[in-house]
C-alpha cells in the first residue's frame, strides 16, 4: 500500500506533455465546470476559487474553470481562478464558434498556462436533431474553431462530443482534421454515459490504428455516470492508451455524474498491477477536497461512495471488526492514511463482537475485569439491538453506570428535612461512604438545595449542578417521584436517577447516584478501589 501517488516532480509542461509519456496520465478536473453544470451544485466565485487552489494544491495538471461565454459569473470565475492558480493549466470551455473562443481567451490572459476546449458535436442524433447541420459543415467548424483557438493559445483541447455515438469513419476525419488544424488534446467523450469497458477501450485503439496523426495529440476520456461506469470506461481508454482523464472531486456533473476523480486516481495507486500509471495527484488531500465540495456545492457524499463516502473506511460486523483488529489488510485495500483520513472507524453496532468492544472500551480509557466486561458487554448489545447508532458517549454512560452500581462508594442512609414559609430549610442527612456512616445538618434556599448542601458538606467535590428535573411515575398524592440530576466536573457529566415517594429522598439518591458516576469517571485510569471486578 502507498500513501501518496507517486508523484514525480517537473512532469509537466505548459501543453501538458510529460517526461514520461507511456505512464503518466494527466487528470483533468472538471469540478467547476462540468460538475458545477449539475443541478443545484452552483457555487460562488469565492468557493470556486476556494476549490481551485485545492485542485492546484494537490497536483491536478488541468483545471476547467468554466465556461467563459456561459455567463458574465463564469467570465469572471475563469478570470480570477487564471489569476490564482499556480501550477496546474487554467482551461476554459468553448463551443466551436469565434465568440466563445475569444471570450475563452480573454478569461484565461492572465494565467500562467491556459488551455482552450472547444467542442461540437459529432454524433448523427445530435447533429441532425441538436445542431441541425450536414456532418460536412461539422468537419468545417472542427477545423475553423481549433484554428481560432490556435491562434490565443498553443494549448488546445478539441471534443468530440457525443464521441461515443458516433460513425468511426467520420470521427476518424474530425480527430485527424482537429490534430492537423493544431489540437494538441483530443477528447471522445462518452456524453451520455453510454459505453461500456471494452467498447471504449476498443474505440480508443480503433483511432490509435487509424488516425495517421493520432501520435501528435494527447487522447482524453471524459465519461458520464449513466451506468454507473465512467470509472470503468476510463481506466479501459486509459490501458488502450487515452492519457488524459476528465473527472471531478466526489463525481458530481450532469445527471448521474462524471467518473469521479478520487476512484480514478486510488484505483491507478491501488492497482498498480493491472493499472502501470501514474498521476500527480497527492492523494493525501482527497478527504480534503471532496468534504470542501460537498460543502460548497450542497451535494452530499452518499455513506457507501468509494474512496471518500462515510462508511469506505467503517467496519461494523464482528467478523470484520475482529479480522481489522488482527490485521487490517483483511478488510482494507488502501490505507485510510492514503487519502488523508487518520484512521478507519470501527463503528460500534450490533453486529459488533466482543473484540471490537474490548479495543473500544480501552480506547476510551476502560478496564475493566472479566465478569463486569461481559456484563458491560451484553449491555451494550441489548442497547445496539435498540438503538441505530451506539456513540462513545453512549459506551461511557453505560460502562459508567455499570461501574457506579457495581461499586456504590457512596450509599443514602437517611433523611429529614424541615422545611416551609418560616426560615431557611434544614436538612439532616446521614451518608453510607465506603462502608462508613457520617451525618451533618445543613441549610439551604427550600429543601432540595439543604439537601444538595448536606451532601457537599459530606463528600466535598466541585462538581456543579447542571440540570434538576422532578417527574411523577404514578398518579396521586403518594405518587413515586423520579429524579434527574447531572453534574458537571473538570468537563466530565454524569447523569443520575433517583425514585422513591419523598421527591426529597429521590433528590438525594439522584444526586447520590450521579456523584458516584463522576467519581469512577476521573478514577477511572487509577486502579481505584471503585473500580469493578
Ligand atoms: O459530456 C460532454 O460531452 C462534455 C463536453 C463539453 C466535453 O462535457
Ligand atoms: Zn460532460
Amino acid at each position: 500500500m502507498t500513501s501518496k501517488s507517486q508523484t514525480k516532480p517537473g512532469n509537466r509542461d505548459a501543453a501538458g506533455a510529460t517526461d514520461d509519456k507511456a505512464q503518466r496520465v494527466l487528470i483533468f478536473d472538471t469540478t467547476l465546470r462540468d460538475g458545477e453544470q449539475s443541478p443545484g451544485a452552483s457555487m460562488t466565485l469565492d468557493e470556486k476559487i476556494q476549490v481551485a487552489e485545492l485542485l492546484d494544491e494537490m497536483g491536478v495538471d488541468i483545471i476547467e474553470a468554466g465556461f467563459p461565454i456561459a455567463s458574465n459569473g463564469d467570465f469572471e470565475a475563469v478570470k480570477k481562478i487564471a489569476d490564482v492558480v499556480k501550477n496546474a493549466v487554467v482551461c476554459g470551455l468553448a463551443r466551436a464558434s469565434d465568440k466563445d473562443i475569444d471570450r475563452a481567451s480573454e478569461a484565461l490572459k492572465g494565467a500562467r498556462q491556459s488551455r482552450i476546449h472547444t467542442f461540437i458535436s459529432t454524433s448523427p442524433v445530435h447533429m441532425k436533431h441538436k445542431l441541425q447541420m450536414e456532418p460536412d459543415a461539422v468537419l468545417e467548424a472542427v477545423v475553423s474553431s481549433v484554428a481560432r483557438a490556435r491562434n490565443h493559445t498553443d494549448n488546445v483541447e478539441w471534443s468530440a462530443e457525443d464521441g461515443t455515438r458516433t460513425d468511426h469513419d467520420f470521427l476518424c476525419r474530425c480527430v485527424e482534421a482537429a490534430i492537423k488544424a493544431g489540437a494538441t488534446t483530443i477528447n471522445i467523450p462518452d456524453t451520455v454515459g453510454y459505453t461500456v469497458p471494452d467498447e471504449y477501450a476498443a474505440l480508443i485503439k480503433m483511432l490509435m490504428n487509424r488516425v495517421a496523426n493520432m501520435d501528435k495529440a494527447v487522447i482524453s476520456t471524459h465519461c458520464h455516470n449513466d451506468l454507473g461506469m465512467a470509472v470503468a470506461n476510463s481506466l479501459s481508454a486509459v490501458v488502450s492508451g487515452a492519457r488524459q482523464i476528465e473527472c471531478t472531486i466526489n463525481g458530481i456533473g450532469e445527471r448521474a455524474g462524471n467518473a469521479a476523480l478520487e476512484e480514478v486516481v486510488m484505483a491507478i495507486n491501488t492497482r498498480a498491477d493491472v493499472f502501470p500509471y501514474y498521476t500527480g495527484v497527492d492523494t493525501t488531500m482527497i478527504m480534503q477536497a471532496s468534504r470542501l465540495v460537498s460543502a460548497v456545492s450542497a451535494f452530499p457524499v452518499q455513506y457507501n461512495k468509494a474512496i471518500v463516502g462515510k462508511n469506505a473506511f467503517a467496519h461494523e460486523s464482528g467478523i470484520h471488526q475482529d479480522g481489522m483488529l488482527k490485521n487490517n489488510q483483511t478488510y482494507e485495500i488502501m490505507s485510510p492514511d492514503s487519502v488523508g483520513l487518520k484512521k478507519s472507524s470501527l463503528v460500534m453496532g450490533k453486529h459488533s463482537g466482543r473484540h471490537a468492544f474490548r479495543e473500544k472500551l480501552d480506547e476510551l480509557g476502560y478496564d475493566l475485569g472479566d465478569n463486569a466486561f461481559m456484563d458491560a458487554f451484553q449491555r451494550f448489545k441489548d442497547l445496539a439491538d435498540k438503538k441505530k447508532h451506539v456513540y462513545d458517549d453512549d459506551i461511557v454512560a453505560l460502562v459508567d453506570d455499570e461501574m457506579a452500581l457495581a461499586s456504590e462508594a457512596i450509599k443514602m442512609a437517611s433523611l429529614r428535612v424541615i422545611a416551609g414559609s418560616e426560615g431557611p430549610a434544614e436538612a439532616t442527612l446521614t451518608l453510607d461512604i465506603e462502608g462508613r456512616e457520617k451525618t451533618c445538618t445543613s441549610t439551604g434556599d427550600g429543601p432540595v438545595d439543604a439537601t444538595f448542601n448536606g451532601i457537599k458538606k459530606l463528600v466535598p467535590h466541585a462538581a456543579t449542578l447542571k440540570l434538576y428535573q422532578v417527574q411523577a411515575v404514578t398518579e396521586g398524592t403518594d405518587a413515586q417521584a423520579e429524579v434527574s440530576v447531572r453534574l458537571e466536573e473538570d468537563g466530565k457529566t454524569a447523569t443520575g436517577r433517583g425514585a422513591d415517594t419523598d421527591t426529597l429522598v429521590a433528590s438525594a439518591k439522584a444526586y447520590v447516584s450521579a456523584l458516584n458516576k463522576l467519581k469512577v469517571r476521573h478514577e477511572k485510569n487509577k486502579p481505584a478501589k471503585l473500580r469493578a471486578s
